[in-house]
């Protein structure tokens, strides 16, 4: 392996717990994959996602003071839902703690749990890498994305948009009070009106 993402690895290791490094390996190297498959750089899909998660084993709170303390912008949703801000201030340590200066990778940690409208191709793999890695366990819809990944990229990320917008509903309909973010909204709109776009052509 190489030695900056050996280096990577052993850090976190030691940051992330067992469960959670495990996922962030199957992240890792279904990054790799996909960008195998779509022409992408392999070193930088690898780098986003072994460190995609790096500030995600942080309790609430710490996450919310940190993000003050480096003065990372917060949205109202992203302040009452901290787990939300654990891509930006991954993103912080990955170019403070990690050397990581390449924007593109910066970006992928940071938008790896909402999406975005209009992501790059590092941004979508990572994006898709979280969601689909060999470890996430079996919901609704997941052997359906993994079945497409590798054929129809921007089509895989609209059904993990999709599928994450029916759980969180799901979730707000039981009252156990989770928000959506609007960028998930947002991205959801761009990526759906792509794809109908696509079926008027066909
Ligand atoms: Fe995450
Ligand atoms: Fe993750």
């Amino acid at each position: 392996m190489d030695q900056q993402l050996n280096e990577l690895q052993e850090k976190l290791k030691d940051i992330l717990t067992e469960k959670r490094f495990l996922h962030t390996l199957g992240v890792c190297h279904t990054a790799a994959c996909l960008a195998m498959c779509y022409g992408a750089d392999i070193k930088k899909a690898s780098i986003a996602g072994i460190l995609h998660d790096c500030a995600k084993c942080l309790p609430d709170e710490e996450i919310k003071r940190r993000c003050k303390e480096y003065q990372i912008d917060m949205t109202d949703v992203e302040e009452r839902n901290p787990y939300l801000l654990h891509g930006k201030l991954g993103a912080y340590y990955a170019k403070i703690n990690y050397g990581i200066k390449d924007s593109d990778i910066l970006n992928a940690i940071i938008y790896h749990t909402t999406g975005r409208p209009n992501m790059s191709l590092l941004e979508k793999i990572i994006f898709i890498a979280d969601y689909i890695e060999a470890g996430r366990k079996e919901i609704s819809g997941l052997s359906e994305i993994r079945n497409i990944v590798f054929h129809d990229l921007d089509k895989a990320v609209y059904m993990a948009l999709e599928n994450t917008l029916k759980y969180l509903n799901k979730q707000i309909a039981n009252g156990q009070h989770k928000e959506i973010d609007k960028m998930t909204l947002n991205a959801y709109e761009y990526y759906k009106s792509g794809i109908m776009e696509q079926q008027n052509e066909e």
